[in-house]
């Protein structure tokens, strides 16, 4: 996905003019289709997109906007039970940039994506999960 994302950007700096044609995805900022790829490539594997179904980590279903830790039938860390924040936009990118300093002692074993473009095209998915 890099290759292609930096392949895309090429082409559109070589060809400025190509831009306002290209309407697929990784040229524009926050795209949910991108954010896909993210998600499969970084989460996926701990995380489902489907209602009720956890993994190592709770399912990710209808998670912008539900508070921290709410997942019926999953065990949270005490950190991720307690943390009392509701998972909106600007909570999920400073979290996803490192979840240790959002919820030190969390449990999730992920370091953290530090492009903030990537960050804001997963938010963009994760927000169609519902
Ligand atoms: C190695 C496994 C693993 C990976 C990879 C991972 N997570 Fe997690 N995630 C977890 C675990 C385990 C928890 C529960 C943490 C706890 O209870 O302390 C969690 C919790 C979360 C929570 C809090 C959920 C809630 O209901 O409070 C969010 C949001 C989250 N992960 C998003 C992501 C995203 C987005 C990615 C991809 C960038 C990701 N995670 C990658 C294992 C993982």
């Amino acid at each position: 996905m890099s290759g292609r994302i930096a392949r895309v950007a090429r082409t559109v700096s070589v060809c400025g003019t190509l831009l306002t044609s290209l309407s697929g995805p990784a040229v524009l900022a926050a795209d949910a289709g991108a954010g896909k790829s993210v998600f499969q490539s970084s989460c996926s594997i701990c995380h489902s997109v489907q209602p009720g179904q956890n993994k190592i980590g709770p399912t990710l279903f209808g998670v912008v906007g539900r508070k921290t830790g709410a997942v019926p039938g999953y065990s949270y860390s005490p950190a991720n039970e307690g943390a009392n924040l509701t998972w909106d936009a600007a909570t999920l990118d400073k979290y996803l940039e490192s979840p240790k300093a959002v919820i030190p002692g969390t449990k999730m074993t992920y370091g953290g994506i530090k492009d903030p473009a990537k960050r804001a095209d997963l938010i963009a998915y994760l927000a169609t999960l519902k």
